[in-house]
């Protein structure tokens, strides 16, 4: 990197005089076009309350038109569906996942109907299925990789049956995405797209969409400690093996790659950008979401200044895209902003959203900035 000049005749905070101006130096921009929304979907017998996850619910089938009028309305491109399983229907092998008429495939197949041009993302992996929880097949000892295959596989093909644009494996089994990449193409499904959760960590940030999704709490480890998914998620730890996820993914057929979670792993997702010139998605997951609904709640935060700050800095860190509970409701607000945009005073309504101030553009501390006509 060539740095040009020096103090006093290079000043920085030139450029951050006028809002026009740190708007036209503005590296990074966050749109509604950028944003996915996870969706929950129940039967009608359960619970639509997520109390670990404020503002945010489980749909029911006859619901949909609600929250997708929403997403409509904003300008969301794509949606991400997670269903909660009756318990009844979850079994060892979570062989549910596979049925063409579970909660998820009937949710695909509706969702097209009202709203063809929404894009339909579903995750694949076993965990709202399973009665132990884990994302593969469960042996008593460990999660049995290769066997997990072969459920996946068929997970993924009844979505993409159901009318699925893009799946989506959560499960980090080896070798998954080859097998459904396969299975995909075998059955005339050459343009379903695969996003990949390739860099997907054993985080403790999942705690609230474990409890959305109704996950059993996870068998007891070989140690007889409580259970966990380290033996197939990611050591948060290691970003080394993130590029060999990646890279293995890649091969294996991936259109594109996932870091999750998103704000504790900024330096995945750089470092993932700089390796493979490949499309990265950033999960900003539950847990994140949670603690800034908590503290928001408790006046501490500016909810909406924060949430905007923490996925920007995932654009910024390389992500195209952001899997993020708060979708609907930023979207919302960059819409009302960019509305509003206006300088010199000039009474502009945009009325395609562009490009945005950022609130963290329109704190005005040193900068003489609100009335710049007049400002000479
Ligand atoms: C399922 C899955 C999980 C999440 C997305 N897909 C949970 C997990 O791996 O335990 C977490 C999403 C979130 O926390 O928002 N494999």
């Amino acid at each position: 990197m060539n740095f040009y000049g020096q103090f006093p005749s290079t000043r920085l905070r030139r450029l951050r005089t006028y809002p026009w101006l740190r708007d036209m130096v503005q590296e990074t921009w966050l749109h509604p076009s950028d944003l996915i929304l996870p969706i929950f979907i129940r039967t009608p017998d359960a619970s639509a309350e997520i109390e670990s996850m404020p503002g945010i619910r489980r749909w029911t089938l006859e619901e949909l038109p609600q929250i997708i009028d929403q997403v409509l309305e904003v300008g969301i491109p794509a949606i991400a569906l997670f269903p909660l399983t009756p318990f009844a229907l979850k079994t060892v092998d979570g062989a549910e996942a596979c049925n063409p008429e579970n909660l998820i495939c009937k949710a695909i197949r509706a969702i097209k109907k009202m709203a063809p041009d929404i894009g339909i993302i579903t995750d694949v992996a076993l965990d709202p299925y399973t009665s132990h929880g884990h994302d593969g097949v469960w042996n008593g000892h460990i999660v049995d990789n290769d066997q997990s295959l072969k459920l996946l596989t068929n997970q993924a093909l009844v979505q993409a049956e159901a009318g699925a644009d893009v799946i989506a494996p959560s499960d980090m089994m080896d070798g998954r995405v080859a097998a459904i990449r396969h299975a995909l193409d075998s059955n005339n499904f050459q343009n379903c797209a695969i996003l990949s959760y390739a860099a997907k960590y054993a985080s403790s940030f999942y705690g609230p969409f474990r409890e959305a999704v109704g996950a059993i709490k996870l068998p007891p480890n070989p140690h007889g400690k409580a259970g966990d998914k380290k033996t197939y998620q990611m050591n948060p730890a290691n970003s080394d093996e993130a590029l060999r996820e990646v890279a293995l993914d890649l091969q294996e057929g991936a259109d594109m790659v996932m870091v999750k979670p998103g704000l504790p792993y900024l330096d995945v997702i750089a470092r993932v950008k700089q390796t493979f010139s490949v499309p990265i998605f950033a999960y900003q997951v539950s847990g994140e979401y949670a603690l800034i609904k908590a503290a928001a709640a408790q006046g501490w935060v500016d909810e909406q200044a924060v949430m905007k700050e923490s996925l920007i800095a995932l654009k910024r860190a390389g992500s195209v895209g952001i899997f993020t509970y708060a979708a609907l409701e930023v979207a919302r607000d960059l819409i009302l902003v960019y509305s509003e945009v206006s300088y010199n005073n000039a009474p502009t309504k945009r009325l395609i959203p562009s490009r945005t101030s950022l609130p963290f553009n329109d704190v005005v501390d040193s900068a003489p900035s609100k009335e710049p006509a007049q400002k000479k």
